[in-house]
């Protein structure tokens, strides 16, 4: 976190934090992952909602952050294995491993799946990121929320198994087993997937629509926050609906019975493989993916649609990409995002749309994150 926005929230912190709370976790405080857990939920999301409306100012601001279960709601969790630790990284400090040995933030089946892989975790060689040496890189655990199936995906530094005892206890529960290969320098729990043990995708399930996720696609850390949301999106949608960022499309899919045609825009090819195994999993006829940088797209395919939908990534969207939309004048534009700061300054420069509404949820409790929705309709 940059030091001003630290201060910020520490500032909100002393605030906010009243009579205070006891942690759910035995680590709060030493690991970077949370920063909230002694401060009451109900004062978090004031908390939440009095930082996100100094960003939001001169935009209308929101009334409310939409809550979420304060614990047990994480999707994903990416363990680093270093040091003769496995866990997070310790608050503020990169080059350090915190030990964890549980992490309530988890859902409950990957939490215990992590209980169990720790002590085979200890026993197999680290990665010492630093020196770029070594071995086993990351654990990923991922559980689908509405199906509870499991995955977890090893990250290695060869392209080889060394890992019989913990796939061994890993195995009997699990839905998905992988193992993906990265020697990059790059400090990432993605890799190429170079053997499947098991499976290679879980299912999540949203209303009546499925969505198969492999090891690297992207899905929204927090399902029932993400349901809501997308909910949301799909009241606004109409006619022909441009999806950019798609993943494994699932707000495509999700508002696609809303829709005259969809289609999803995205640049990870395993992810538009899983969208389009999607679309055909929930016989949804008028969806398609196109694997393609979201900007070259636009800049090509400008004219064509009446809602366009966008959900980029943390670093928020190329000034090139926001001329683009804000010229190729569809009906209406809905902008969700996890980068509270990039999503302002991205609106203000959409000058030739109004902003109908803007509501902000807690996809992340515990921590500063949170997520910003917006509908705008051109003038
Ligand atoms: C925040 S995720 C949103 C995924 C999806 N909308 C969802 O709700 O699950 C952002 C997605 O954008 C993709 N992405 C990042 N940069 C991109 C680009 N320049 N062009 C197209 N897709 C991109 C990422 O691979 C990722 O799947």
């Amino acid at each position: 976190m940059k030091k001003k926005k630290r201060l910020e929230f520490q500032r909100l912190i002393e605030e906010y934090r009243g009579e205070g709370t006891l942690p759910e976790c035995p680590h709060f405080g030493e690991c970077g992952g949370c920063l909230f857990q002694d401060v009451p939920y109900e004062n978090q999301l004031l908390l939440k909602r009095e930082y996100c409306n100094g960003i939001l100012a001169g935009l209308g601001g929101v009334d409310r952050i939409v809550a979420s279960e304060p614990y047990r709601y994480r999707n994903r969790m990416d363990m680093v294995t270093a040091f003769g630790r496995v866990g997070l990284r310790r608050a503020g400090r990169y080059r350090d491993v915190v030990d964890v040995t549980t992490c309530p933030l988890m859902q409950a089946r990957s939490d215990e799946l992590f209980k169990a892989l720790r002590g085979p975790v200890l026993e197999t060689e680290g990665y010492d990121y630093l020196a770029h040496r070594g071995y086993l890189r990351y654990i990923v655990l991922r559980q689908a929320m509405f199906t509870g199936q499991l995955m977890v995906s090893f990250v290695v530094a060869a392209r080889e198994n060394r890992l019989e005892g913990v796939v061994d206890a890993a195995a009997g529960g699990v839905d998905s087993v992988s193992l993906l290969f990265n020697d990059g320098l790059a400090d990432t729990s993605f890799g190429e997937p170079f053997a499947t043990i098991k499976e290679g995708w879980i299912e999540e399930r949203f209303e009546s629509i499925r969505f198969r996720i492999t090891p690297n696609s992207f899905f929204q850390s927090n399902s029932a926050v993400a349901l809501a949301m997308y909910r949301r999106i799909r009241d606004s949608v109409e006619g022909r609906v441009l999806d950019l960022y798609s993943g494994v499309g699932s707000i495509s899919l999700f508002v696609a019975e809303r829709a005259l045609r969809v289609t999803g825009v995205e640049m990870v090819r395993e992810a538009v493989e899983c969208a389009l195994a999607n679309r055909d999993l929930n016989g949804i006829a008028n969806a398609e993916f196109i694997c393609a940088d979201a900007r070259a797209y636009l800049r090509e395919r400008q004219d064509d649609f009446d809602t366009v939908i966008f959900d980029p990534p943390r670093s928020g969207m190329h000034p090139k990409m926001l001329r683009y939309l804000n010229d190729s004048g569809p009906r209406a534009m809905i902008y969700m995002s996890c980068n509270p700061s990039a999503f302002a300054a991205e609106l203000r420069s959409l000058d030739r749309y109004s902003l109908q509404w803007i509501e902000a949820y807690d996809m992340f409790p515990q921590t500063p994150h949170l997520e910003t929705l917006a509908l705008l309709m051109r003038r």
